[in-house]
């Protein structure tokens, strides 16, 4: 994700933005830039790439100004950015800050502007001229359109006309020593100085100057000069912000407190969940159709549906396969990039190719891709990375904007991906007029409360690192389900496999009895998914079949289908617990744990994330290198 610097103060303001910004490198990001005032003029400059680019950009610009042009220099009060993009491809132009019309206004902005397109339109057709791609650049011409002489109260009213997420900061140099600041939904946090203040969205940025930090909350906005710090919330009403004392570590900060990165994205979820669905669904359950990818004239043309990828890409696919055939009855098949591209499949311009991908670098998955383009498939990709190779080569993309993932266990992109792949089912549903349109708007309510769901499941984390460290002392695992289940157990196991060795193995519950029931024996751990109303009496067979050879079961399921404590049937929360509590009375060899109540076609996002921390935690407990697992890297740009 983007990372946000600001300093007023007597300090030269550039070294510390610089220094800022090269401590939120680790969060990834495509380019970089800074504003600065040096007291007469802005000198604004970005660069598409690393920060050195940067760097070198300006020390030219600050040779080149030589008394003529603003000096960097000089500056005392500015902002900077690393971007990762969302809305337009990583380029000059679209990196940040952003200016408006006049040059007065300058913006960074972390998140997304869901309705950016239209604000847009509006401002336009008053004559604001526009030079990138960027959602973000809509802020400064709102400020500029509604500054009446207050910097505070301008910022305050174009910020009421966002909608989405964001976490923005300002400098003008009509108000010099001044940097107005507001949260979101996306994190800010203003760092403490004497006779100097900072401000930054991930504290790493902060560290080398103070440790005093007000950590702002939703919809508060900071107005930092050197000697001040004022908070106001959404009403304008002054905030008394208790100083936060930071005494974390650098390396610690920059996994926010946690101890891996993984657990950090695992949590990331509810936030990256909603950045990739909210700007995709009305508040009444519709789909927006403005992406071209989701263009009906397109994908009228479509016959069937071929899901290509690599590792979870492909586990996330899987479940796309259920849901296209389950919603929009449409035939598709999910399949391993590595083997589509050597098995002359038959595919024709009749299908629809969609390439899955969190980096959008996988050697497999590009080439699967372009044996499907030859064939004369229309190619959608599902990436992660704006600008990668997968998305430039596909015909269409649907961006997951789950942020940068730096573990090497992918998670949140595999939430991620999987809800894009749902949002397309639903979308196809209706095209294909094989979902009725209150059953679409219910369901699109439900996926866009689909966050809300992750959070509960992830409360859930305690319960489930006592079954972790239980798995942690074996050299096997099982993993069962059936449908959709099936499909997440096979991500459990591949997650529990990398970065635990445990060595496991995912089956359908009901294929057990054809060979597999012979490796369990007392103790085996076994862990059983059942999400599945219409599946879960079978799913319970199959775990009395294991039971009676001695297995531990682990029983993942909601209330409602195992009749234990949890949600009752209206959604209430459970009595006296959070998620993944102990659930149904536990007969002997079983141990149920409760996931929160969901629509069971969105369950698989829910039902992945005791998955991902049951990884997480055996992994810990067995003292194992959890972001950086042996033998992989993130990205395999090589067949
Ligand atoms: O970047 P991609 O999504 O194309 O990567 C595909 C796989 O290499 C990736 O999902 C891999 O399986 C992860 N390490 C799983 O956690």
């Amino acid at each position: 994700m983007c990372g946000i610097v600001g300093y007023v103060g007597p300090r030269p303001a550039l070294p510390v933005l610089l220094d800022g910004l090269s401590r939120l490198e680790y969060r990834g990001y495509d380019s970089a830039g800074v504003a600065v005032f040096d007291g007469d003029r802005v000198l604004a400059c970005k660069r598409q790439g690393r920060l050195s680019r940067l760097e070198a950009a300006l020390a030219h610009e600050i040779l080149a100004g030589g008394g003529t042009g603003p000096d960097g220099r000089r500056a005392r009060t500015g902002i900077g950015h690393t971007r990762w993009a969302t809305h337009g491809v990583p380029s000059d132009e679209n990196a940040h800050p952003h200016g408006d019309c006049s040059g007065r206004f300058w913006v960074v902005h972390n998140g997304i502007i869901e309705n950016y397109r239209e604000l847009k339109e509006e401002l336009a057709a008053r004559g604001h001229r526009f030079l990138s791609q960027t959602d973000t650049e809509v802020i400064p011409h709102l400020i500029e359109s509604l500054y009446e002489g207050d910097l505070v109260r301008a910022v305050g009213a174009a910020t009421r006309r966002l909608r989405g997420s964001y976490a923005v900061a300002v400098m003008s140099p009509l108000h010099p020593d001044t940097l107005v600041a507001v949260r979101q939904e996306s994190p800010l946090v203003v760092g403490l100085g004497e006779g100097e203040n900072f401000l930054a969205s991930d504290v790493p940025a902060l560290l080398e100057y103070t440790r005093n930090t007000y950590i702002l909350d939703e919809g508060e906005m900071a107005v930092l000069t050197p000697d001040r710090v004022e908070v106001a919330d959404r009403a304008g009403r002054p905030v008394a912000k208790r100083v936060f004392r930071v005494t974390w570590d650098a390396s610690m900060a920059e996994k926010g407190g946690y101890g891996h990165f993984m657990l950090k994205e695992i949590h990331e979820q509810p936030t990256a969940l909603s950045q990739t669905l909210a700007p995709r669904l009305t508040e009444e359950g519709e789909v927006r159709g403005e992406e071209e990818a989701l263009d009906p004239a397109w994908l009228a043309r479509f016959r069937r549906v071929h899901l290509l990828a690599c590792g979870t890409a492909y586990h996330a696919g899987l479940v796309g396969k259920y849901l296209l055939e389950r919603l929009a009855r449409i035939p598709a098949e999910a399949e391993l990039a590595s083997e589509f591209r050597y098995r002359e499949p038959l595919v024709d311009r009749d299908t629809l190719a969609v390439v899955i991908s969190q980096s959008g670098e996988t050697a497999d998955t590009r080439a699967a891709l372009r044996e499907a383009r030859a064939r004369g498939a229309g190619v959608l990709a599902v990436v992660n990375v704006v600008g990668s190779s997968i998305a430039r080569e596909a015909e269409r993309v649907l961006y997951t904007w789950a942020g940068p993932e730096i573990a090497v266990a992918s998670t949140k992109a595999y939430s991620c991906q999987v809800a894009v792949l749902t949002l397309l089912a639903l979308h196809l549903g209706r095209l294909r007029g094989t979902l009725p349109a209150e059953e679409a708007r219910r369901l699109g309510r439900s996926l866009r409360a689909l966050p809300a769901v992750v959070e509960r499941a992830l409360s859930g984390a305690a319960r489930v690192e006592e079954v972790a460290r239980c798995v942690a002392v074996h050299e096997d695992a099982f993993f069962i389900g059936r449908g959709l289940d099936y499909a997440v157990a096979q991500e459990a196991q591949l997650k529990l496999k990398e970065i635990s060795y445990i060595h496991a193995e995912a089956y359908p519950a009901g294929e057990l009895k054809h060979g597999t029931l012979a490796l369990i024996v007392p103790g085996t751990p076994v862990v059983a998914l059942a999400t599945q109303p219409d599946l879960s009496e079978k799913t319970m067979s199959n775990v009395e079949e294991v039971r009676a050879r001695g297995g531990h079961v682990y029983l993942f399921a909601p209330a409602s289908l195992t009749g234990g404590p949890g949600e009752g049937p209206g959604g209430r929360p459970a009595p006296g617990g959070g998620e993944a509590s102990a659930g149904a009375e536990a007969a002997a060899g079983v141990e149920v744990i409760t996931l929160p109540e969901v629509d069971p076609r969105l369950a698989p996002a829910a039902a992945v994330v005791p998955m991902q921390l049951l990884a997480y935690y055996a992994a810990v407990a067995r003292g194992c290198d959890v972001d950086k697992p042996r033998n992989l890297a993130k990205s395999v740009t090589v067949e």
